[in-house]
């Protein structure tokens, strides 16, 4: 399945201070969808940039501490024997990211619902 809407149709909804600047756009894979998402931004803000209702009122710290936001993810031609755990609130999105596995707490619109 491929979505793109996701993340284009986003950009009107999140406010651009909540984003630290950004000119491009990189392509990421969440659970088999291909998103864009803002580079220089940390994933935990991506999400909330592709999903904003459900990451802004999520059970998050956003300072490494709750580990709510977890990830797993390997990099584009790697399989998920490579995957690693990250912090969604710490790392910053890369393209080629492909994210196969979320916490529980990380909800998206389009994506997991
Ligand atoms: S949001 Fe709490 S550890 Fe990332």
């Amino acid at each position: 399945m491929t979505d793109q809407s996701a993340g284009q149709n986003a950009l009107q909804d999140i406010d651009a201070d909540l984003l630290d600047p950004y000119e491009n756009l990189v392509s990421i894979d969440v659970l088999g969808v291909e998103v864009n998402v803002p580079e220089k931004n940390r994933l935990l803000r991506c999400f909330q940039y592709l999903s904003l209702n459900t990451i802004s009122y999520g059970d998050f710290c956003w300072n490494g501490e709750c580990t709510n936001c977890q990830i797993w993810y390997h990099m584009k031609g790697q399989d998920e024997l490579n995957d690693r755990p990250a912090l969604s609130c710490r790392i910053e999105c890369v393209e080629g990211m492909v994210i196969t596995k979320l916490s529980r707490f990380i909800e998206l619109e389009g994506i997991t619902k």
